[in-house]
């Protein structure tokens, strides 16, 4: 479960994130303002909107790699909006657009696996025992491309799509509750991006995960999730689910936003990219 509870996130027009402490009196600008979002247990939410609307800063708020300003951010019964990025990962999986970002390149799947599989602080110095490997294996077996005989082989060998399976497959190894997953199709030729996706939804099922899913890919987010959440200029400016959801199509979502806008002539670009 995700509740974020007056959120408030800004950046100093410098660039850097406000935190707590003292960053000096620069202009701030306020991107998040007393933000409101629940996300039950189980529950995908495809999170949409216009460019800069907000959406990463809510994914990277929720991760603790920007710092609140004010609020509260709840995943399960703990409040851990003061909690450090790292203590987050515990419960926090993310996968970001760039395919090379989620793994080590220059290390061997397995090792790779082996890594991510182990919760807590990582040990570098881990024997990746016989029992462990074909545990792994296996796993990477169930992604069905054939990876599980290329174990040993560096992850800097393989395509962008096989590498962002593993990169999905290691953030659900290390057992979060939840899954943050930033654009992570869109970097794939189709194939590959439905590849990824099929593998989201199962992997979602599988380990109960609640999903935060950002997309400008409006067919995907309404196959793929149970709820639309979309945000403009920092703000939910539509919320659909259940039957409302499921009767609609990308053309309605694209009317959606136009409404929310307030304008007819907004562009559609601004949603689909
Ligand atoms: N580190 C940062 N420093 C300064 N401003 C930032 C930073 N991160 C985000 N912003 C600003 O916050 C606003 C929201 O950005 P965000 O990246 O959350 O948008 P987004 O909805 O993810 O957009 P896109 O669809 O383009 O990825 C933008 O105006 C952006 O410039
Ligand atoms: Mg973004």
């Amino acid at each position: 479960m995700i509740r974020l509870e007056n959120l408030r996130v800004g950046f100093s027009q410098g660039g850097g994130a406000q935190g707590g402490s003292a960053q000096g009196a620069g202009e701030e600008r306020i991107v998040l303002n007393d933000f409101n979002l629940s996300v039950p247990k189980g529950q995908t939410v495809s999170l949409i909107g216009s460019n800069g609307a907000g959406k990463s800063t809510v994914l990277n708020a929720i991760a603790g790699s920007v710092p609140i300003l004010g609020g509260a951010i709840f995943l399960g019964e703990r409040e851990c909006g003061g909690d450090p990025e790292w203590m987050r990962a515990l419960t926090v999986g993310r996968v970001r657009q760039n395919p090379l970002a989620g793994t080590a390149g220059e290390m061997t799947i397995l090792d790779n696996l082996a890594l991510a599989s182990r919760k807590g602080p990582r040990r570098l110095r881990f024997a990746v025992t016989s029992r462990i490997a074909r545990n792994l294996a296996d796993k990477v077996a169930d992604l069905g491309m054939g990876l599980e005989n290329r174990l040993r082989e560096n992850v800097s060998k393989l395509s962008g799509g096989q590498r962002q399976a593993l990169t999905l497959l290691m953030a659900v190894l290390a057992e979060p509750s939840v899954l943050l997953l930033d654009e992570h199709t869109a970097a794939l030729d189709p194939a590959n991006a439905d590849l990824v996706s099929e593998l989201t939804k199962r992997f979602v099922r599988q380990y109960s995960l609640t999903a935060l899913v950002v997309t400008h890919d409006m067919g995907r987010a309404l196959s793929e999730a149970d709820r639309i959440v979309m945000m403009h200029a920092g703000e939910v400016v539509a919320d659909v689910e259940g039957e409302e959801k499921d009767r609609m199509a990308v053309a309605d979502l694209v009317a959606l936003f136009r409404k929310a806008r307030g304008s007819e002539y907004a562009e559609d670009r601004d949603l689909l990219r």
